[in-house]
């Protein structure tokens, strides 16, 4: 769980962004502020004053907490405090208090080098930890970042809802359907009361994706008869429950041991095709224009085996089926050894395109590509936060949700060995998340007798 260094811009502070200076048509000045895009037309502000229930200012000081401290809640969080205006993490939310100790020394720093150390000022009692400490910290923000792992995203996103707050959540937003229903049906409310959601699919912020896809949309390779879509990597962190009990000198219940381990428990985590495989299947969406209708999978654990490795599967292999009748064919792998691929392709009647997380190109009559890299992270935060201070509509919710579906959709398919159509994928009532949350409470899966969890198996299964 080390942060991604690229997940920490250096950029100076009071950056412009192309977004922000996009937002406003440039005649007068607000009072306080620098740069193009701080300038907006006095009938733009009279609106934005009258339907933004939080914010009327683009001076005024924006409180965030951060629920979830762990790697990416503190890149997000340094990246919200790297944004334009007054801005200042005020409140913290975990299960585990040396996460949030941790994550607080490397933001503290984080601001001390870009000279604000006034941007980071948690009072004791603004640190709440536990199951319920979310809705204690999201009662004091205004904009809340929501970083936990996955399965606790739709409680966590409907409450911020609820509380009426803007909202960045990363990716997944959800581990099961009824999870994606509540997200969805929150994501309504959030539209109905003007509220700015963000969600971390930060490709939706990278200009090699956004120029790339306009093309496509333009036809420059045809029509779209088919795409891939590849996550092939290795094995992601794991914390033994050896390693784990000497660390805290003592025995972990089950619950603490499979929070502390989250990646391999899908009431958690989702499967590594909903937790990692979603950008390269929210990708394919973007080009199609919406979801998938059918699944078809296989999957399995050949290598990756052990008590500490859960109930995940280490391969997916998954083909979507779209409106159209064209097929996504899709992998995500987790073993050692192997051929590794992170991208997409697409298949047009008129040429092809093939997308890395750093290099964009398209190819037949209308070529074009670029290997321009943009800070993703920031720019998403950038864009977030340039739409609170300008009040214009902002909520990537929905695609974040079906996106979250799409890669749901293709576990279902894997697990059970089944053909599924999407209509009733969707309106499953399986739910992962125990009923009760605390540390002595029972979880949804528990080790057998030999220290094995006991995985899906294809064609026994049940999904739906
Ligand atoms: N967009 C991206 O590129 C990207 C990159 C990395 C991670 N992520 C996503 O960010 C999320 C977090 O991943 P991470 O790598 O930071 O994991 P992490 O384990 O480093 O951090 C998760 C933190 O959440 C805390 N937590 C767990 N359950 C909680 C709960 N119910 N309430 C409050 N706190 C809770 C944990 O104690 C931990 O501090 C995941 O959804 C992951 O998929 C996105």
């Amino acid at each position: 769980m080390n942060i991604d260094p690229k997940e920490f811009s250096r950029r100076q502070f009071f950056k412009t962004t192309g977004a922000a200076a996009a937002g406003g048509s440039l005649l007068v000045p607000l009072a306080g502020c620098r740069g193009p895009e701080k300038t907006t037309t006095l009938a733009t502000v009279a609106t934005a004053a009258a339907a933004t229930p939080v914010f009327a200012q683009h001076t005024d000081e924006l409180k965030i907490a951060l629920i979830g401290c762990g790697g990416r809640g503190t890149g997000a969080c340094s990246q919200a405090l790297n944004t334009e205006g007054p801005i200042k993490l005020i409140a913290m939310a975990d299960v585990f208090r040396d996460r949030m100790d941790s994550a607080l020394n490397t933001l503290k720093d984080e601001v001390a080098k870009h000279n604000k150390p006034e941007r980071v000022d948690v009072p004791e009692e603004n640190k709440f930890i536990g199951f319920d400490a979310y809705k204690k910290a999201i009662a004091l923000a205004d904009v809340v970042i929501l970083a936990t792992p996955p399965g606790f995203r739709p409680m966590q996103f409907e409450e911020a809802v609820n509380q009426g707050k803007n909202i960045f959540m990363e990716k997944p937003v959800a581990v099961d359907a009824p999870g994606v229903r509540k997200v969805l049906a929150a994501a309504k409310i959030a539209k109905e009361k003007n509220l700015k959601v963000g969600v971390g699919l930060q490709r939706h912020h990278q200009t090699g994706y956004i120029e790339s896809l306009k093309r496509l949309h333009d036809g420059a390779i045809g029509d779209i008869v088919a795409t891939r879509a590849y996550w092939n990597g290795n094995t992601p962190w794991c914390h033994t429950r050896a390693e784990l009990e000497k660390q805290y000198g003592r025995k972990l219940t089950e619950m603490e041991y499979q929070m502390r381990n989250w990646y391999y428990f899908v009431w958690i985590c989702g499967d590594h095709i909903v937790e990692q495989h979603i950008h390269n299947l929210d990708v394919i969406n973007w080009i199609k224009g919406g979801h998938p209708v059918k699944a078809r999978g296989n999957g399995g654990c050949e290598t990756r085996k052990g008590p500490d490795y859960g109930e995940i599967f280490d391969h997916h292999v998954v083909e979507f089926e779209y409106p159209d009748g064209s097929v996504c064919f899709s992998q995500c792998r987790h073993q050692q050894g192997c051929w590794n691929e992170v991208a997409e392709y697409a298949i047009g009647t008129k040429g092809k395109a093939h997308f890395t997380d750093g290099s964009w190109r398209i190819t037949g009559p209308q070529k074009w590509s670029s290997k321009t890299q943009t800070d993703k992270y920031q720019q998403e935060h950038d864009d977030l936060f340039a739409a609170i201070r300008n009040n214009t509509p902002y909520n990537e919710a929905e695609y974040g949700a079906h996106s979250t579906m799409t890669s749901i959709f293709g576990r279902m398919s894997t697990y059970s060995g089944k053909q599924l159509d999407w209509d009733e994928a969707i309106a499953s009532n399986i739910e992962t998340m125990p009923k009760v949350l605390a540390w002595d409470a029972e979880t949804p899966t528990k080790p057998g007798p030999n220290g094995l969890y006991q995985l899906p198996v294809p064609g026994q299964t049940v999904t739906v």
